[in-house]
Parts: C-alpha cells; structure tokens; sequence
C-alpha cells in the first residue's frame, strides 16, 4: 500500500485584495507532511504563516497551487461537505484565541463534540476531562473572558484536541504562557495530536518548544524557504547561543 501524506502542497498561491490593495501572501509554497509528525512553522511576522496554516485547515481557499489533506482537496468540497469535513478532522488553534466569551469555559471546550452530534452530557464529561488536563480544573463554569491570557489559551488548545482531530493545526499555542505551562501542554500536544494517524503543524517563535517538533520548515516572504531536522536546528541554536557568551 502506498501511504498517503497527511499533507501533500504544491505551489500554494494567495493574494489578499485587489488591484493597488492587493497583498501576496503566498507565493507558491510546496509542504509535505506525514502522519506521525509535528512540524514546525517560523519566520518573520507577515511572512504568510497565519496565511498558509488557515489553508492547511480548509479555513481559506487557495488562490493557485494543489493541496490534498488526508487525501482530500478542501476547495473540491461543497461548502456545507467542507464544514463536515473540518469538524471531523481538523483542529485549529487561532493566534487570537477566538473564544466565545458569553458562554462558559467547559461549554467552549464541548462545541467541536456537540457540533459532530455527541450527546451534551458526555461532551460536557470529556471537555471537562481536557481542561483537567490542561492545568485547569476549578474554572470549568468560569466565563472565558474572566481567565489570564495564558488561562484562555489553554481553553483553545482543549477546545482544538478534544475531538481528536487528524490535523491539528496551532497558531502560536505557547505565546501567552511561562515556560513550564508552555511544556506541559506541549507534552499534551505532543502526546494527543502526534499519533500515527494524527499530524501536528505548529506555528510559533518560542524556540523552547522546537524539541517537540520533528521538522521545521522556514517561511520568508510568502514562501518555504529551508526545512530542517528539528534535533539539529536546536544542536545549531545551542552551539550559536555558546559561541555568544564566549565571546561577550
Ligand atoms: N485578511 C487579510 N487582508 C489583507 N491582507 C492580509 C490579511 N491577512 C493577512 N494579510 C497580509 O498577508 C501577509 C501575511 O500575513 P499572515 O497573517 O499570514 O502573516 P504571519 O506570518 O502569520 O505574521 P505574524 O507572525 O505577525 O502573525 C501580511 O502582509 C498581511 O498583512
Ligand atoms: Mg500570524
């Protein structure tokens, strides 16, 4: 049997706007990625990040280029199949955290169970269980917009891994948090999203959280610019940081 990439891209285009407005984002991006696997994303802010990661997860079309995710090309979906689709396969994590604020926390947590059918008892049980996972029991029946910036993007991260996804994609999912929370729910992460039937695609500048990724792919200027091993980018970053204090 073939194995079929988790995600296969070729030549990702897409421009913002039109005419004088017009922004490139993308300007012909190739990824591949397998099951099994957590990539990392980085470069400059504006380089198309944010912009590529939404493709990744069928929140945005593409303007040129092919893309199959676990096989299927989100902009050959209708857009009520593409709905379905993402529901049952990919979660995101926004940069913004995205949350809804007139509701509680655990009921946050619960919409992806809830919006695939589950029964609003065992969502509620389950959202419960990941937020207890995420450091955060006791503040299930809080309002989302009454936790710490670092509070609420725990709730993102539970609300993107509780309906195990195939894809989970995560815009900065440690920006707002110390060190140690940041490991902690990057072990979680890790743990969850990196099955062998699972993917992980990370964008972040935290290089305290790069030993969890496999790879990691550099963005400039709407494009792939280099991929590396993860394990030897950091070799490099520690050899760099010590040849620093030597010389200062
Ligand atoms: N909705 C939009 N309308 C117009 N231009 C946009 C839009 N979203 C992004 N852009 C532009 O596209 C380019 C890429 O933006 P993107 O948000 O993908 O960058 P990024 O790498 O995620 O940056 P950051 O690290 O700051 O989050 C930028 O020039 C940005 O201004
Ligand atoms: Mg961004």
């Amino acid at each position: 049997m073939i194995e079929m990439a988790a995600i296969d891209a070729r030549g990702l285009q897409k421009t913002y706007g039109t005419g004088d407005a017009a922004v490139t984002a993308l300007r012909g991006v190739d990824l591949t990625a397998r099951y099994g696997e957590m990539v990392a994303l980085v470069g400059p802010s504006g380089c198309g990040k944010t912009t590529l990661i939404s493709i990744l997860a069928g929140l945005l079309s593409r303007d040129g280029g092919m893309l199959q995710l676990a096989g299927v090309d989100p902009d050959a979906l209708s857009n009520h199949d593409r709905t379905l689709w993402r529901r049952h396969n990919i979660g995101f994590v926004f940069q913004q955290f995205n949350l809804i604020p007139q509701i509680s926390v655990v009921e946050n947590v619960a919409i992806p169970l809830l919006l695939r059918g589950d029964s609003r008892n065992s969502s509620i049980e389950r959202a419960a269980a990941m937020l207890q996972r995420m450091g955060l029991q006791g503040r299930e029946y809080s309002r989302s917009d009454k936790l710490s910036g670092g509070q609420q993007q725990r709730v993102a991260m539970a609300r993107s891994l509780v309906h195990e996804p195939r894809i989970l994609v995560c815009d900065e999912p440690t920006s707002a948090l110390d060190g140690a929370t940041g490991q902690r729910v990057m072990e979680l992460v890790r743990e969850q999203g990196c099955r062998e039937d699972r993917l992980v695609v990370i964008v972040t500048h935290d290089d305290r959280i790069f030993h969890f990724a496999d790879r990691i792919v550099h963005m400039d200027d709407g494009r792939v610019t280099r991929v590396t091993d993860a394990q030897v980018e950091i070799a490099a970053l520690r050899a760099a940081f010590a040849a620093e204090k030597d010389s200062a």
